[in-house]
């Protein structure tokens, strides 16, 4: 369980999370959605343990987060940041290694065969030799999933859920890789694990997320399920502008939606 206290965070002291309170589920997949600049990175950098809050708390598998070691951090959950660039030029072998570090005491077998399981989750198979920044932008992401999937190898440890903190993870990528990425996730959150992802895309939220946290001026606007979050009136709080839930445009303008989450 991930408990979040009435965070409140202050940068470059703006005060950018005022009050944020919510819990999320091992099993769940938590989706964090709101305008551009509401706080979502933010909230996200705050439970993985990156930032401080000034007020609150942040309590992951019952240990708070300010009293755990980075390497404790590092077992419990792996971080997908926003944007990724790297300076030098690294093969998506090295890119993956940065996630297997720590591990030294397994045998260099064991640990190509969890950075081949992790390029086969993102559909990079074959992808090993490559250039980082020869990729487009959403294979780039996807390698740094793979990363994270390197570190974070099982969903469960010690018999305590481990937790992929996903910012924007499907934002760059195209429609079948936003749907096996979001598939991948739910197989995380199945087998024991749990997910807090930021999200943009409100449909694919309501298809995949079991709850929805939604944020406006780093506060929280409303959080629960799809159903009860994801409102007419909840979306124009959050985002001043009136959008209309479960209603197909009225002219013939094509409607993209996937037809099941499975
Ligand atoms: N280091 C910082 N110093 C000052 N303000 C920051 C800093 N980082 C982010 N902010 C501000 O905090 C707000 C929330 O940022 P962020 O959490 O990145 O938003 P989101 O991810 O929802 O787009 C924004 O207004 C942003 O400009
Ligand atoms: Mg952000």
């Amino acid at each position: 369980m991930i408990e979040i206290r009435n965070m409140s965070v202050t940068l470059s002291g703006r005060a950018v999370l005022k009050e944020i309170a919510f819990e999320a589920r091992p099993g769940a997949l938590t989706a964090i959605c709101g305008p551009n600049g509401c706080g979502k990175t933010t909230t996200l950098k705050t439970i993985a343990g990156d930032l401080r809050p000034d007020r609150g708390e942040v309590v992951l598998n019952g240990a708070r987060v300010s009293e755990l070691q980075p390497w404790q951090l590092a077992e419990m959950r792996g971080v997908l940041p926003q944007a990724s660039n790297l300076a030098f030029p690294f093969t998506v072998t090295e890119v993956l290694r940065m996630g297997l570090s720590g591990r030294s005491n397994r045998k260099a077998e064991a640990d190509r065969a969890v950075m081949e399981k992790a390029l086969a989750a993102v559909d990079l198979q074959g992808f090993a030799g490559r250039f980082y920044q020869e990729l487009s932008g959403g294979e780039q992401q996807r390698v740094q999933l793979a990363r994270v999937l390197c570190q974070i190898d099982a969903p469960v440890a010690g018999g305590q859920p481990r937790w992929l903190l996903l910012d924007e993870p499907v934002a760059s990528l195209d429609i079948l890789h936003q749907l096996a990425i979001m598939r991948l996730a739910k197989a995380f959150c199945r087998d024991g694990g749990g997910v807090v992802a930021v999200m943009h895309d409100l449909n694919l939220t309501a298809l995949y997320a079991d709850q929805v946290i939604l944020m406006r001026e780093g506060r929280l606007v409303a959080k629960g399920s799809p159903k009860d979050t994801i409102t007419d009136d909840n979306l124009l709080k959050a985002f001043s502008t009136r959008l209309s839930v479960s209603t197909p445009p009225a002219d013939d303008t094509p409607f993209v939606l996937p037809h099941a989450a499975a």
